[in-house]
């Protein structure tokens, strides 16, 4: 797959999607959009991809935004359409059966941080500067940071960080818990394909329903929630996977998933 504005690779089980607008900081326009979107349906059609990770191309940027000079053309009807379709392709994104993870290697602000928010995790370089500055420009956040940063920090660190549009560094970020882990600039790649790396040796049947849980998790109530994750266990039972792992360890072995 070929694109301008970002580019996708393939190794093995993994694939890395890179936002290719360096010299934008790597800020989201329409085309960026368009062909994450298409990227994205590509994964999903490709059983071979077992993780993904997003980053910004660059050594400054995550994202920086979406595209301030696009933004500023919208209007009541174009920008709920601007919102819609960026919340669209995020929420697709969020919704991968695969781990998702944003390596985070600098500024991720606005529609960055939001996007952030979309993956399943979140590593950061030690430059990294995250953010929602939308009010500084007489605006609100679009893609979704409304709703999913106060189910990641809280409802006060949430509304602290919006309406202040104040950038916070990595350190604090990790403090908050938007960031899981932090490295440096020079490691973060290489940290985030170790840590799918250990993701990818337990069962990717059951990988897959933990995320597909943990995601109804943000949207059903509790009973809800418990009653489709019964359902889900039980589905996992009749796997091949389930009766491997279980068996592997009472013969002390190391288990051998076939994704089945
Ligand atoms: N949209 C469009 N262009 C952007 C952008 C965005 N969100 N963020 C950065 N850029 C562009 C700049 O306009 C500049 O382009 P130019 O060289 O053609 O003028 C280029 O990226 C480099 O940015 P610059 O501002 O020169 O870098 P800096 O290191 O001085 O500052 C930031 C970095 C992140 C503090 C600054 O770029 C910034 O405040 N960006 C906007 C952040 C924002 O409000 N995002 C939310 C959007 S909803």
């Amino acid at each position: 797959m070929s694109y301008e504005t970002i580019i996708f690779e393939n190794i093995g089980d993994l694939a890395i999607i890179k936002l290719n607008r360096p010299e934008k900081l790597n800020a989201l326009n329409k085309k960026m959009l368009d062909e994450l979107d298409d990227c994205i349906k590509n994964i999903e059609k490709n059983n071979s991809i077992y993780g993904l990770i997003i980053t910004g191309n660059g050594n400054k940027a995550f994202a920086a935004g979406a595209d301030i000079a696009e933004l500023h053309e919208c209007n009541k009807q174009t920008g709920k359409l601007f919102s819609e379709y960026g919340s669209y392709v995020f929420k697709r994104i969020e919704q991968l059966p695969i781990p998702v993870i944003a390596a985070i290697n600098g500024y991720a602000l606005g529609g960055g941080c939001e996007l952030a928010l979309a993956c399943h995790i979140r590593f950061a370089s030690e430059n990294a500067k995250l953010g929602q500055p939308e009010v500084s420009l007489g605006v609100i956040p679009g893609y979704g940071a409304s709703q999913r940063l106060p189910r990641i920090v809280g409802k006060a660190k949430a509304l602290e960080l919006i309406i202040s549009g104040a950038m916070i560094d990595a350190n604090e970020a990790f403090r908050i818990g938007l960031v899981n882990k932090i490295f440096s600039q020079e490691e973060l790649l290489d940290k985030t394909v170790e840590f799918l790396n250990t993701c990818f040796k337990n069962s990717k049947l059951a990988v897959k329903a933990s995320i597909d849980c943990i995601n109804k998790s943000q949207e059903m109530s509790l009973l809800e929630g418990l009653h489709y994750e019964s359902q889900k266990f039980g589905e996992i039972c009749a796997s091949k996977d389930f009766k491997e792992g279980t068996l592997a360890y009472i013969e002390k072995r190391l288990p051998n998933f076939t994704n089945e």
